[in-house]
């Protein structure tokens, strides 16, 4: 395949508007200093009212047609600062004029959206994204969604989510860059970057958000909105990793988690919004709240009362409270009571203001309603590309696939027509009416012959009414197919599962089906790694697609035909049961660490054997110490071969930089690509390393018989970490490194010293 994603990039953002030099906009012009003055001018005419509505956030039920007059009035008085969800052109168009004709200080609004995985093009769900592990194809997803969403009116997405997420059961882990915080803070960038574009104040800008702001991700046992317990060192050496990156990459936005962290919760965290982000990370854009989240700090025993929660998200320095209304109740109280000062507000408004003007709303408030770049050509192209990439083959039996021309298909399962499931979670405006599913993909073209029978209608079916003729179909062809995975609805958001096994009667209908004999090839739809472990032996190959978005039919069929070779790799262990998790390559080593040789499952125990501590390792009994498939994983339909892996100095001074060099060749008889995966470790630390941790990756397109060098570079800040002395710091002493296919790859292995 090839790799045209930079190429891609660049053309399109000359085309597309993220070229700076088609601003038109003063507000760019003016020096940050004259940015200021101009806050302070503003600043200095609102009164304390206006000055709290600018830190609300309200929406409006999309169950109501009209816009309601109260909310028309209340941007009238400067009552409103920002709306989401505002999805009929005419409201926001209508609200905006409002705000800067009829408001006291006609400041503009700003309209937010959930614009995570695409507007209308919807490409594949992050986590899928993150599987391509090409930051160039994900910033141009990115700037397509901005340049989509922003024709509504929208210049404000609450994307990238950044939490690590290292537990598949939690359903956001759909919307996540998976459990590295390397690959996320990468991925992060390349977010950032794209909605962003070149320029804030263009109008086909959208300022990003970082969320959840911070631990959401380590919710327990993987329930939505649940407790998180991280040890500072864990935090700043993982959970804050990407959220730096994010403010070095000039995010505008940041939103608070649901989360309590280490008993304060995240909307009231002072550390975390005060200490962390401003004084140590110097964050200038604003900081909004997740839905309510404010006022969840009551049931969190947090808070007394709505005052009392709004004086907390206040003195920590949240700035924005998104649909729930302490700050508008309260924040005036509180002031004239002297519990916060105006200082604090002006301050919380002065951050709000600037992200305004530097999207340079004041002087372009409206926007263009021309929709015909939706769903462009090169948007689809754009998102078949990402859906290509993201596509994980994990298992080939016998080199089963790709497909031989001559095979007669059967087309089964209850994702192979699912247009609306393959969109996955967070898709309010992706349209089903555009989804290419394989089924679709596969009617378009002459090439194969083949039979659909669906067998079971959703992913939860339990229903065996269309077995038997899922079966006749089935045993009238050469090859199954088999589309199974589970429902958009079933991961996102308040969409934890505690089972991870494929859901209805999906495992039943494949069980019948490898009683015929015919070989199976099952494609995943899904928004998290799926259990396998009772059908992995009964099909002959498995393809992870996640939920691949609008072009996801194209994309598979592609995969399956051969005409492009696999290429996506896991951002995330794939765990063979619930009971494993969390499982995650980059794990502390123990104190007894795992010996394979030694490793004694439990059916080998002898019957009334006496007490000892049986292999003396960190394992389970029954399930061992491997997960299904590690991290980085992903396999081909080449070869790839690794050589001449070499280091430039094996003794290495703090400050030196490193290369790092391997030779790969395409061994294979087709084209592909390769995910080179560098990997360090930190052999003895003033606190104990993770035993891998990744460190930089690389993408190769190479033909059948090709071999290119490949040079990783890396600094040793590259290789610090976040001591119990609240400092980063590189310490002296041994390191290794392996170049490799995936996180459990250890045969190219190099080590060097620090002095
Ligand atoms: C709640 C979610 O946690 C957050 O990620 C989202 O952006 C907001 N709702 C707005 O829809």
């Amino acid at each position: 395949m090839k790799n045209y994603s930079l190429l891609f990039v660049i053309i399109y953002c000359l085309i597309s508007g993220c070229n700076p030099k088609e601003s038109t906009n003063t507000a760019i012009n003016e020096t940050e200093d004259a940015l200021e003055s101009r806050i302070d001018s503003i600043l200095s005419k609102m009164t304390l009212e206006e000055k709290i509505g600018q830190t609300a956030q309200r929406g409006k039920s999309s169950r109501v047609k009209e816009l309601p007059e109260e909310l028309k009035d209340a941007v009238r008085k400067g009552e409103i600062g920002s709306f989401l969800n505002i999805m009929n052109k005419e409201d926001a168009k209508e609200l905006q004029r409002i705000a800067i004709e009829e408001s006291p200080n006609n400041i503009p609004l700003i309209f937010a959206r959930d614009v995570i995985h695409g507007f209308k093009t919807i490409f594949p769900i992050p986590l899928g994204q993150a599987g391509t592990f090409d930051p160039e194809l994900v910033e141009l997803g990115a700037r397509i969604s901005a340049i989509e969403a922003s024709t509504y009116g929208i210049r404000w997405t609450f994307a990238p989510m950044l939490d690590i997420s290292r537990d598949p059961r939690w359903g956001r882990i759909a919307e996540s860059g998976g459990e590295d915080p390397y690959l996320t803070a990468v991925m992060g960038t390349a977010y950032v970057k794209g909605f962003q574009g070149e320029d804030l104040s263009l109008p086909t800008s959208m300022a990003a958000c970082a969320k959840h702001f911070v631990g959401y991700g380590a919710a327990e046992g993987g329930r939505d909105y649940n407790t998180a317990n991280i040890n500072n060192v864990s935090l700043h050496n993982t959970y804050l990793k990407p959220f730096k990156k994010a403010v070095e990459t000039n995010v505008a936005t940041f939103m608070t988690g649901f989360n309590d962290l280490n008993g304060i919760p995240a909307s009231g965290n002072t550390y975390l919004l005060k200490e962390v982000l401003r004084d140590q990370w110097g964050f200038d854009g604003f900081v909004v709240s997740d839905w309510n989240s404010i006022i969840e700090m009551i049931p969190h025993g947090f808070a007394k009362n709505e005052y009392q929660a709004a004086e907390k998200s206040a003195k920590a320095m949240l700035d924005m409270e998104m649909t729930s209304t302490a700050y508008q109740n309260n924040l005036k109280t509180l002031i004239e009571e002297g519990t916060i000062s105006e200082n604090q507000l002006n301050s919380m408004v002065r951050n709000i203001l600037r992200i305004k003007l530097r999207l340079g709303l004041f002087e372009n408030p409206y926007f263009d309603p021309n929709s015909d770049i939706l769903y462009d050509q090169k948007h689809l192209e754009a998102a078949k590309e990402t859906a290509l990439k993201s596509i994980v083959l994990l298992k080939n039996d016998n080199n089963i696939l790709p497909l031989k021309r001559e095979q007669r298909l059967a087309i089964i399962g209850p994702l192979a027509d699912a247009p609306h499931e393959q969109l996955g979670t967070w898709t309010f405006d992706g349209e089903k009416e555009h989804t290419i599913t394989p089924l679709l993909s596969f009617k378009k073209d002459s090439i194969y012959n083949f039979k659909y029978s669906q067998g079971l209608s959703f992913s939860r079916d339990k229903k065996n009414a269309g077995f038997a003729e899922a079966i006749q179909t089935a045993k009238n062809s050469d090859i199954i197919l088999f589309f199974g995975g589970e429902e958009s609805i079933l991961s996102g958001e308040a969409h934890s599962r505690a089972n991870l096994d494929l859901p209805g009667a999906q495992e039943q209908l494949i069980t019948e089906l490898h009683k015929i004999g015919k070989p199976i090839v099952l494609i995943l739809m899904a928004g998290r790694p799926i259990t396998l472990t009772n059908i992995l032996d009964k099909v002959d190959a498995v393809i992870c697609a996640w939920h691949p978005g609008t072009m996801g039919g194209d994309a598979i069929k592609e995969i399956l035909s051969g005409k492009v070779s696999p290429s996506g790799r896991l951002p995330v262990t794939w765990p063979k049961e619930v009971g494993q998790i969390p499982i995650y390559y980059n794990h502390k080593n123990t104190g007894r660490p795992v010996v394979p040789d030694e490793y004694v499952h439990m059916d080998s125990i002898p019957i009334g054997a006496w007490q000892s501590s049986l292999g003396n390792t960190s394992h389970y009994l029954d399930l061992g110490y491997l997960p299904q498939y590690p991290f980085g994983y992903g396999l081909t339909y080449s070869n790839f071969e690794y050589s001449d892996v070499s280091i430039s100095s094996k003794s290495i001074k703090k400050g030196d930089t490193i290369v790092v060099k391997a030779t790969v060749t395409n061994t294979g008889t087709v084209k592909a690509s390769e995910v080179v995966q560098l990997y360090f470790r930190d052999m003895v630390g003033s606190i104990t390393r993770p035993i891998k941790e990744l460190l930089r990756f690389k993408r190769v397109a190479l033909d059948a018989g090709a071999s290119k060098e490949i040079e990783f570079t890396f600094n040793t800040d590259d290789l610090s970490f976040y001591g119990v002395d609240k400092k980063w710091i590189v310490e002296s002493g041994d390191f290794m490194l392996w170049v490799g296919k995936d996180a459990q790859d250890t045969t190219h292995e190099l080590t060097f010293v620090i002095e």
